[in-house]
């Protein structure tokens, strides 16, 4: 192994989530340097979409993430892989801990962590050499609100998941990214005047004073690709939100 080759020019690059948001944003930036990506989520039509869109030509697979015979199915079918992304996510259960239905709330893990979990587990035994997963967590975790909980709870979670791995899976590499608020379709459960007033307060009050583009948080999870001197890490992509 190469550790001087940073490239990800004929890397196999399997994003899981990778249909539209911050996935997609990394498949386009992966594909771009020559990457052959292969994009994953659980809506055939949106996957089909997203491959016509990469510059260049990519693979797509449809799965549902949060069920573990359809992930182990997926890596059966991929077979071996250089890099994994783990980007999907759901809109995520907001409200107080005295409001919150405990049952409801469990099954928001089903996709964020254990979907993670089944993926790291299923493609672990696939990776070439000098292979990492880019796994996903959320500014939630150091700097919740009230009412988020499940978030914040969710994206601890991926970060001590990510540690235990990058000691468990070694020499594979395991690392996160913990992106701020991100404009994706993550928020289209919003109206449109309440997306854009929660837009523009989050930009006037971050330091960067702009909401993340997709395209700007995808550029962590290509570092931590090709950084062979980065495991365990946490790559904060906030804008500065955590500072203020
Ligand atoms: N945007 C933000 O502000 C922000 C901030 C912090 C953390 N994050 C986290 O970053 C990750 C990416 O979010 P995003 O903003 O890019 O959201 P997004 O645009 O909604 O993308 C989510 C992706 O997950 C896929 N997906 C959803 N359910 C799935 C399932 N059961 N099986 C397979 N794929 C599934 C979706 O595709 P299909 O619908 O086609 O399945 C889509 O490709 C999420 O974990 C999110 O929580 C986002």
């Amino acid at each position: 192994m190469d550790n001087l080759n940073f490239s990800l020019e004929g890397k196999k690059v399997v994003i899981l989530g990778g249909s539209s948001g911050i996935g997609l944003a990394v498949a386009q930036a992966a594909a771009a340097e020559g990457a052959q990506v292969i994009i994953v989520s659980s809506n055939a039509a949106r996957v089909q979409r997203a491959v016509a869109e990469l510059p260049g030509t990519g693979l797509g697979m449809q799965a549902d993430l949060s069920d573990e015979a359809s992930v182990k199915r997926l890596f059966e079918e991929i077979s071996t892989l250089d890099h994994l992304v783990f980007t999907a996510g759901e809109n995520l259960l907001l409200g107080n801990i005295s409001e919150t239905e405990i049952g409801t709330a469990r099954e928001f893990f089903n996709l964020r962590y254990w979907g993670a979990f089944a993926a790291v587990k299923y493609a672990a035994p696939r990776m070439n050499a000098g292979g990492s997963f880019v796994l996903t967590g959320g500014i939630a975790s150091p700097r919740p609100n009230a009412g988020w909980a499940i978030g914040a709870s969710i994206c601890a979670a991926m970060e001590g998941f990510t540690r235990a791995m990058a000691v468990e899976l070694a020499p594979l590499r395991v690392n996160l990214v913990s992106p701020g608020i991100i404009r994706t379709n993550l928020w289209s459960g919003m109206g449109d005047t309440e997306r854009d007033a929660f837009y523009e307060n989050v930009a006037n009050a971050l330091p960067v004073r702009h909401v993340g583009e997709a395209e700007q948080v995808a550029q962590a999870y290509i570092y931590l690709m090709k950084q062979p001197f980065s495991t365990g890490q946490i790559l904060v992509t906030d804008g500065g939100a955590v500072l203020v």
